[in-house]
């Protein structure tokens, strides 16, 4: 396994998730962990990660120095490479070119990490490496850095200026490869069924005959823990459903179609509707939505769950980026964005233990092992729907006959976003219910009926976004139907605007 450390680049989970499609278990910790802790996880290499500081300043980010005395290869990529420049009496300076995007690379000599003698790299730097640390020989070179890859191969150090983790670095996989495989001589064994039998096992051993309790949404996460707890402990699992109301159109009845009927795993099914709406009506502030809708989630779960007698467990999808996230948001090394996104959240006061078999799993591991654990891909591939659901989606406050005029909408263009082969192109799509009457005519009639904006986005992170540039004719389809098959609905809008400044959900 490889251990990553990281400085806080938005590239470091990239690096997590390359090394482990290639095979590689690896794990990302904080940069400065002591050593004494990096040893006892027993790495087979070290790669240290890029980063927004600058190693020309006193009191920067460094890692242990005894890293470099394990005897183990290490890779530095961007900031990590001018951090082994730098603690191995290299030099670093600051330059006002900063190199950001393409650039070509070439190869000087042969070594074992960069093997293509020209290739076209990612940058993303304003320092570079000025000296060689003794021992080091370049080994390859770029217009704007001459010393743009360094290796001292008798030490099986490496650093690389460029990214090899984005994909727009053309070889960038073939190199991780090698530093992986070769130069730390770690064999791939990271593999969906292994990782399946990995969690199996630990679920197996954590739980003993204890019974587990799990929140089932029906999104990615849950319904990949159900089903893994279903393989690994059967009928000691009971998965609670809660209907809010707020689901999408027949979202409820496929959860229990895929779980129940088709897999026989145990799930109670809580129809709560009109709970919910009660609590929410008369309320029109997003916020106060948002905690009427967890907490009412938390007491019918609460009330639930006592209703089963020896439940000793209580499952989570909890997934590595999660952890990274808390982890980065207590040392304040990542910049945190989100924070009310966790849906529903651990019922305090509940006096069970967590279970948390997806802990090391990145979401395309997950998704992985869902579909070989035989979820439905139209499940597994699913965009990301809000623990608040069309709670957030109806602007203001929230009703019965508006979320089921939404339903219908979003049914629609859901259905042409699917024949048209844009639901994949899209990270996120929805319509929104806007609670504003605005006229038309149909036939010969006047109408006077709502509007709903339709929301497509497409992002790599749901950090920022960009509106996705669906063509006319299927807007115009979607818009056309929408109109014509959902009563209540009398114009359709679009929205083109990008994150930043505009969120991806309207509330
Ligand atoms: P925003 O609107 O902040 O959304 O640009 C970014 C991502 O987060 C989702 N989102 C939520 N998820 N509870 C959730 O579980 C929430 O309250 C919530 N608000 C936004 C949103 O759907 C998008 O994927």
């Amino acid at each position: 396994k490889i251990l990553i450390l990281d400085f806080g680049s938005q590239y470091t989970q990239l690096i997590g998730r390359r090394v482990r499609e290639l095979g590689v278990y690896c794990e990302i910790w904080a940069y400065d962990n002591d050593i004494e802790t990096i040893r006892s996880f027993k790495p087979k290499g070290i790669i240290l990660s890029g980063g927004p500081s600058t190693v020309t300043e006193q009191h920067t980010p460094r890692p242990a120095a005894e890293i470099f005395d394990m005897g183990i290869p290490i890779l530095g990529i961007c900031y990590g490479l001018q951090c082994i420049a730098a603690m191995l009496g290299g030099d670093v300076s600051s330059s006002d070119k900063r190199e950001y995007g393409h650039a070509e690379v070439n190869v000087c000599g042969s070594n074992p990490l960069i093997v293509e003698t020209s290739q076209n790299v990612w940058m993303s730097h304003g320092d570079k490496v000025t000296a060689l640390p003794p021992g080091f020989a370049v080994i390859a070179e770029s217009a704007n850095a001459p010393l743009c890859a360094i290796a001292d191969e008798s030490r099986n150090f490496y650093g690389v200026q460029f990214h090899p983790e984005v994909t727009h670095s053309e070889f960038g996989e073939q190199i991780l490869s090698r530093f992986a495989h070769k130069i730390c001589g770690c064999g791939k064994n990271w593999s969906a069924s292994n990782i399946i039998q990995d969690c199996i096992e630990s679920a197996r051993a954590q739980v003993g005959t204890d019974h587990v309790i799990l929140g089932l949404s029906g999104g990615v996460d849950s319904s990949v823990v159900a089903a893994l707890l279903h393989e690994a402990i059967g009928e000691q699992l009971t998965c609670i459903f809660v209907d809010n109301g707020l689901l999408r159109k027949n979202e409820g009845d496929q959860v229990m179609e895929t779980f129940a009927e088709n897999m026989g795993v145990k799930v109670i099914r809580v129809d709560a509707e009109q709970r919910f709406l009660d609590e929410l009506a008369g309320e029109s502030d997003p916020e106060a939505k948002r905690k009427i809708i967890g907490r009412v989630f938390v007491e019918i779960f609460e009330e639930e769950s006592k209703k089963i007698d020896d439940a000793k467990w209580l499952a989570q999808g909890t997934i590595y980026p999660d952890v990274i996230e808390s982890a980065a948001s207590k040392t304040g090394k990542a910049q945190v964005i989100k924070s009310h996104h966790n849906v529903g959240g651990l019922p305090e006061g509940m006096e069970l233990k967590l279970l948390e078999p997806l802990r090391e799993l990145f979401k395309d591991e997950v998704r992985r092992i869902g579909l070989e654990l035989g979820l439905p891909a139209k499940m597994i591939h699913r965009h990301p729907f809000p623990g608040p659901g069309l709670g957030v989606r109806i602007l203001g406050e929230v009703k019965k006959q508006y979320a089921d005029v939404l339903r219908e909408a979003d049914a629609i263009f859901m259905d042409e976003l699917y024949a048209s082969g844009w639901y994949e192109k899209t990270s996120q799509a929805f319509a929104v219910f806007l609670p504003v009457k605005s006229v038309g005519v149909v036939g010969d009639n006047r109408s006077y009926d709502y509007v709903v904006a339709l929301r497509a986005v497409e992002t790599i992170d749901f950090m920022t976004a960009t509106w996705a540039h669906i063509p006319y004719d299927i807007l115009a389809r979607i818009s056309n139907r929408i109109i014509n098959e959902v009563r209540g609905i009398s114009r359709v809008t679009y929205d083109i605007s990008g994150k930043p400044p505009a969120t991806i959900e309207w509330e």
